[in-house]
């Protein structure tokens, strides 16, 4: 089946949400809001007993890997969900679980959305906005019954807590801001229509997303060839985003257009992303995947095992510098000194064009006790200095091309990336 059109699915977005107007008219009040304490309810509650991906009695089981029925997207993992109407709730993937346990938490509050971007349960840039959006509409879910101004002051606070999540994805923010922008363009809206309106936006993020993904995967598919072997880093497949994945999406497009692939996947210290998450994924999907330790990349360029490296962004500066997960940038070094083209894949939401160069970046800094006592062993002396940033920036020069859902940027510098970026966003 041919892929879905971004406008059509946002489209459908749209009509859902038609829907779901609807059904809040024929209700007379609001539903009463729903408790600030986090805590995981059941999924039964919210289960129609139709979709394998609920029928679950409680979210702490272990379940089946869940897919979406979208026929774009098969065999996508299932990573996030809302359920319901404005009083809903999110379920998300827990990440830190894989690749043993697949199981879904259930989000009712801010905090516990909070909580799981903040811990890594959800992860990945571009699924981090989505995520944020709808972690919004639960943080406004109390003040629907109250008056416009309060609205608006808990808006903002939600907004600014999500924000102090994780700084360095820029998809974060991106999301955010839109979400912000939809109160402000309907200030005479009562609070409800506003959250209709919120919850609207961020079921039109996720698709958007989705459709992002697939154009990518279709733009990028060109750039391998039938037999080579493609190195990535950290996880920017299905699991860091709503649809297929950026970097992996391009990989997953490949394949289905018939070429043969061997990925290697580099472990990713210290939180192994690409261990736990794209061998876990790649498994899945039935695409042949080796998993080394990042140490091992130098390796197996020099050994001639790798025609082509490709990573997704958590940031890209207006000049093509890249943020992404640390030892990105060691693995662009060490593919110009073997020749080989290294790629970044990412959405347009993740370009930062207020941002000159990668200098700008911010880059978080995550706990010592991931690398001291990574998964909860002591591998370090107690008390060791230690320095963990999460990211590091690949300079623009070491990149030979970036895929975006409009198209591949292929000498990646500043007047390119406005052409691509700026231009379509006028249209
Ligand atoms: O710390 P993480 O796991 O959120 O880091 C993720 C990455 O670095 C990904 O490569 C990036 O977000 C792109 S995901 C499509």
């Amino acid at each position: 089946m041919p892929p879905v059109p971004a406008r059509d699915l946002a489209r459908n977005a749209e009509t859902a949400i038609a829907n779901d107007v609807a059904a809040h008219a024929a209700a007379s009040l609001p539903k009463s809001p729903v408790e600030e304490t986090p805590k995981a309810v059941s999924a039964a509650a919210a289960n129609d007993g139709n979709n394998p991906a609920t029928a679950v009695s409680e979210s702490a089981e272990v379940i089946p890997v869940p897919t979406t029925d979208d026929s774009t997207n098969a065999d996508k993992t299932l990573v996030v969900e809302w359920l319901g109407g404005t009083d809903g709730m999110l379920r998300l993937l827990d990440q830190t679980l894989l690749p043993n346990d697949v199981r879904m938490i259930d989000c009712q509050t801010v905090e516990q959305v909070f909580e799981a971007i903040k811990s890594l349960r959800v992860r990945g840039a571009p699924v981090i906005g989505v995520t944020a959006a709808y972690g919004v509409v639960l943080g406004v879910n109390e003040s629907v019954s109250g008056n416009r101004p309060e609205f608006d002051e808990r808006l903002n606070a939600v907004i600014d807590r999500l924000a102090a999540t994780r700084p360095t994805a820029v998809n974060l923010f991106w999301a955010l801001d839109r979400q912000r922008k939809v109160a402000e363009r309907m200030p005479q809206a009562s609070p409800l229509e506003v959250a209709l309106a919120l919850l609207n936006e961020a079921r039109v993020i996720e698709v958007e997303d989705r459709a992002m993904c697939a154009a990518i995967g279709r733009h990028g598919a060109e750039l391998l060839h039938d037999g080579d072997g493609v190195l990535t880093h950290c996880n920017a497949g299905a699991l860091a985003t709503a649809g297929d994945g950026t970097a992996l999406a391009v990989i997953y497009a490949a394949v289905a257009s018939g070429k043969k692939l061997r990925v290697f996947a580099d472990e990713t210290r210290p939180l192994l992303q690409g261990a736990r998450l794209t061998a876990w994924e790649l498994h899945q999907r039935g695409v042949p995947v080796t998993l080394i330790c990042d140490s091992m990349a130098a390796t197996v360029m020099r050994q001639g095992k790798v025609q082509a490296i490709i990573v997704g962004a958590d940031r890209i500066a207006a000049n093509g510098d890249t943020a992404n997960k640390i030892g990105t940038y060691s693995v662009a070094c060490l593919a110009k000194t073997h020749g080989v083209p290294f790629y970044v894949a990412a959405p347009s939401s993740t370009f930062d064009l207020s941002l000159a160069t990668g200098e700008k970046i911010p880059i978080e800094e995550r706990s010592p006790h991931e690398i001291t006592q990574g998964f909860g062993r002591q591998t370090a002396p107690e008390g060791i200095d230690v320095y963990n940033p999460a990211f590091d920036v690949t300079p623009a020069e070491l990149i030979t091309a970036i895929i975006t859902e409009r198209g591949v940027i292929g000498s990646v510098s500043e007047a390119a990336i406005r052409k691509m970026i700026e231009l379509n966003d006028s249209n």
